[in-house]
């Protein structure tokens, strides 16, 4: 490098506080304190927070992992709409269905009766598909009631268990057992309706005198078709219709197309219809065909109640699409009031505008195919003669 005179800066001034000035104009002095965040940043936080937090607050879906769910999810977890003012819609859409508490509840069972509902092979008993969870209300209650012990057949006459199931009287309540028994029943493929807490108290009432748990002879001794009465006290062997009668929704649903009837027809579309036919009528492409506008639910009443009746079998086409899945029927596990219910639901919905059905149909429906054993099929449902119109 350059010494002395000959240097680059030198030749051209040797005035030193010039020679600074140029190296200070290239840098420019540091300051020595934290310059504050611009007001752009402060701003720009502050709106990603309050997106976040609006976000959170209206996708939350009370943190249930049912969102998540396709077969459980449904736009009412999504969007929780605040309640309608009248009394009656309030009480009908509670905030929790008994499924969903039941899901808390089942933890309790969970270790003998698995997260699937499976079971154990040879030791604890499957509930998926089990006749004692999907049949008699009463003997499900029974068993949740007292317990279970010896041997019993569940799911075919292989599969015998010998175990002993605890009584749950003491430890859970009413509404807790029919929140399990609501639950179990809407899991793993069962599709049975759920059991109120009215029923589950009136149970309670008639077996107090049952002391032991039960063997399985004495719960066949039981009929199959028992029902418990509900808020209503219909049905009503036990004397007296329970205390919590009137904190559950009747369900009278007899007159056509009404409020009532209405909301008794969503209550059962949500709990049976919906796994398949999803919350807004759009099936699943190329597993399960939508019910919007199609001519089995908008055309000849008759025809719908026989499908539900007694289900179907692929292949199917619908809009051009095909399907070939089975739809099970829900003779067992409908009443003709909640399927004339369900139908007046899915013909107002959906786009759909057809008109309501009263149950007389679906009675009329269920006694001129009582004999029929097998799902429909779709060249059968095409060729209908219906006679009522
Ligand atoms: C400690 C293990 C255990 C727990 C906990 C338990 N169960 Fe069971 N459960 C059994 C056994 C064992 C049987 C079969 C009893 C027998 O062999 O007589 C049974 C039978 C049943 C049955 C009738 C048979 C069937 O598979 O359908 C139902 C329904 C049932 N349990 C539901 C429940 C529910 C609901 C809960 C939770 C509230 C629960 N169980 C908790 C062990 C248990
Ligand atoms: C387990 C799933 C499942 C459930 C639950 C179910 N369906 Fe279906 N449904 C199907 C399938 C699958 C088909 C098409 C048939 C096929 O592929 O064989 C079908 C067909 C139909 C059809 C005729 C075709 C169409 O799209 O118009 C109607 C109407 C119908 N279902 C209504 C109902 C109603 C109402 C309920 C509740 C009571 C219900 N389904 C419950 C699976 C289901």
């Amino acid at each position: 490098m350059n010494q002395g005179p000959d240097r680059i800066d030198y030749r051209e001034s040797a005035d030193i506080t010039e020679v600074h000035a140029s190296v200070q104009r290239e840098k420019p002095e540091p300051s020595a304190d934290t310059t504050p965040m611009p007001l752009w940043l402060t701003g720009v936080c502050a709106g990603a927070m309050v997106w976040a937090g609006t976000y959170f607050g209206v996708f939350h879906g009370g943190l249930s992992a049912n969102v998540y769910n396709e077969y459980e999810s449904s736009p009412a977890v999504l969007f929780p709409q605040p309640q309608k003012a009248s009394g009656k819609g309030a009480a009908a859409e509670a905030p929790q269905s008994l499924a969903q508490i039941g899901k808390g509840i089942y933890a309790q069972c969970v270790t003998c009766h698995q997260p699937t509902g499976t079971g154990v092979a040879g030791q604890f008993p499957p509930l998926a598909k089990s006749e004692w969870v999907n049949g008699s209300e009463k003997r499900l209650v029974a068993i949740l009631l007292k317990g279970l012990q010896g041997p019993v057949t569940v799911l075919g006459a292989k599969n015998s268990y010998s175990g002993n199931m605890v009584p749950w009287e003491g430890s859970l309540s009413d509404k807790k057992i029919a929140a399990a028994a609501s639950y179990v029943r809407s899991q793993w493929g069962n599709a049975a309706p759920e059991i109120s807490e009215a029923k589950v108290t009136a149970a309670r009432k008639e077996f107090a005198g049952q002391k032991a748990q039960w063997t399985e002879a004495e719960l066949l001794q039981i009929p199959e078709d028992a029902t418990l009465p509900d808020a209503a006290g219909a049905a009503a062997p036990a004397a007296g219709a329970a205390p919590a009668a009137q904190a559950a929704p009747a369900a009278p649903a007899s007159s056509g197309g009404g409020a009532d009837q209405l909301a008794e027809g969503k209550k059962n579309y949500m709990m049976i219809c919906v796994a398949c036919h999803q919350p807004t009528g759009t099936g699943l492409p190329a597993v399960f065909p939508p019910l919007v506008k199609t001519p089995y639910v908008n055309g000849a009443p008759e025809r719908f109640a026989a499908i539900i009746l007694k289900g179907n079998a692929g292949p199917f086409t619908i809009d051009g699409k095909p399907f070939n899945q089975i739809m099970p029927g829900q003779e067992g596990a409908l009443t003709d009031g909640k399927i004339a219910a369900v139908m007046t639901f899915v013909r107002a919905n959906f786009g759909n505008t057809s008109g309501p059905v009263t149950p007389d149909v679906v009675t009329a429906a269920r006694k001129k195919f009582a004999d029929r054993t097998t799902p429909w099929t779709q060249p059968e449902l095409d060729a209908w003669k219906d006679d009522a119109k």
